[in-house]
């Protein structure tokens, strides 16, 4: 009995040398952590909410399709998140909201899954004819690719790869962005005129982008911050009249200018530009701390040790 509590309950604190069980919610010292457990529940919760949904026949008359297409939805959202980690992460001189991202690539990998799964169970398993399908039909290979790549990074993201892959993990591991890039295209493909969260999804990955080519010292000023705002904007806006003019009969210079007419509601690529002001707005503060403690500090003429929230203080840039 002791043996199954033990299991089930690990102690807080290993011993030392050994190494803790990787349960989600602890830290890398094996210590409970609320910000790990509260992400846990945030990434479990939409699965949840939807395998409720399901049982109370609230899904429509196609469940599986209807479950397909919100856990689809669920995959690109938590890939997004998870990029979004490690500038957040940055900006916030926040250390332990970096420590998410392999949960985070974990659950995305987790949800496309399922994703895969919902689809074989909308096809009644029919294993001969997924498989043709996915060959055949070009939005769904393109999503087997994406999952591929994620499967590939999922696999490759524990100590011990990293530790094997030394410099070439990172390299390894930069392809999260074509294959977040995959992953809208997937859903611009399959979403015919229902563009309005693709839209969104796209301008989103461009500010996530546009961040990494943010020269490194740049990458947590304010203004630098504030002017990936208009970019990611205009890169949504972009792609939505690209998609219009080459892949549907739509008027697509009248759906790129009520870009500016708010009278229907703010477009989808406004709305990524909007999201883009909150980096910039959370770096401020960090920003000022810097600047006031670089002025007040002895012999602030000499070059000092970097402030807290300067780059190099903030950590690897990398997953
Ligand atoms: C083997 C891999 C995959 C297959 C077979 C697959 C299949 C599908 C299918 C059949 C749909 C619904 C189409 C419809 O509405 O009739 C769909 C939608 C979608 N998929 Fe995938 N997919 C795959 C991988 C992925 C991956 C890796 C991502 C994200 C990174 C993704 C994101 C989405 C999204 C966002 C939607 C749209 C949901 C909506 O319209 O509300 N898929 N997928």
């Amino acid at each position: 009995m002791q043996a199954i509590l033990r299991t089930a309950f690990p102690p807080a604190l290993p011993k030392r040398g050994a190494r803790p069980f990787p349960w989600p919610w602890r830290d890398r010292a094996g210590r409970f952590s609320a910000l790990r457990a509260v992400t846990l529940a945030l990434i479990l919760a939409p699965g949840a909410w939807l395998l409720v949904t399901a049982l109370t026949e609230g899904l429509g008359p196609e469940p599986a399709k209807a479950a397909l297409r919100e856990i689809g939805l669920w995959t690109i959202r938590l890939l997004l998140v998870t990029l979004a980690v490690t500038p957040l992460g940055r900006i916030l001189a926040a250390p332990r909201v970096l420590g998410l991202r392999r949960m985070l690539g974990l659950a995305t990998l987790a949800y496309a899954l399922l994703h895969l799964l919902l689809y074989a169970v909308d096809q009644n398993f029919g294993l001969p004819r997924i498989a043709s399908e996915i060959a055949l039909r070009f939005y769904l290979t393109i999503g087997f690719v994406a999952l591929l790549g994620l499967a590939v990074l999922g696999w490759t993201s524990t100590d011990g790869w990293m530790r094997q892959l030394g410099l070439r993990w990172k390299r390894l591991h930069f392809l999260i962005f074509p294959i977040a890039a995959l992953g809208v295209f997937h859903f611009f493909l399959q979403s015919k005129s229902q563009l309005w969260e693709a839209v969104l999804a796209a301008g989103l990955l461009a500010w996530l982008v546009l961040w990494r080519l943010l020269p490194a010292g740049a990458r947590l000023h304010p203004v630098a911050l504030m002017l990936l705002a208009p970019a990611s904007g205009l890169a949504a806006a972009g792609v939505e009249y690209a998609w219009y003019a080459l892949a549907t009969s739509l008027p697509a210079s009248r759906i790129l200018a009520a870009n500016l007419d708010i009278a229907f509601g703010l477009r989808p690529a406004v709305w990524a530009a909007v999201a883009a002001v909150v980096p910039p707005l959370l770096a401020l503060p960090g920003w000022i701390r810097a600047r006031q403690s670089r002025r007040t500090a002895p012999g602030s003429a000499a070059p000092g040790p970097e402030p807290a929230h300067s780059p190099a203080a903030a950590g690897n840039p990398g997953r």
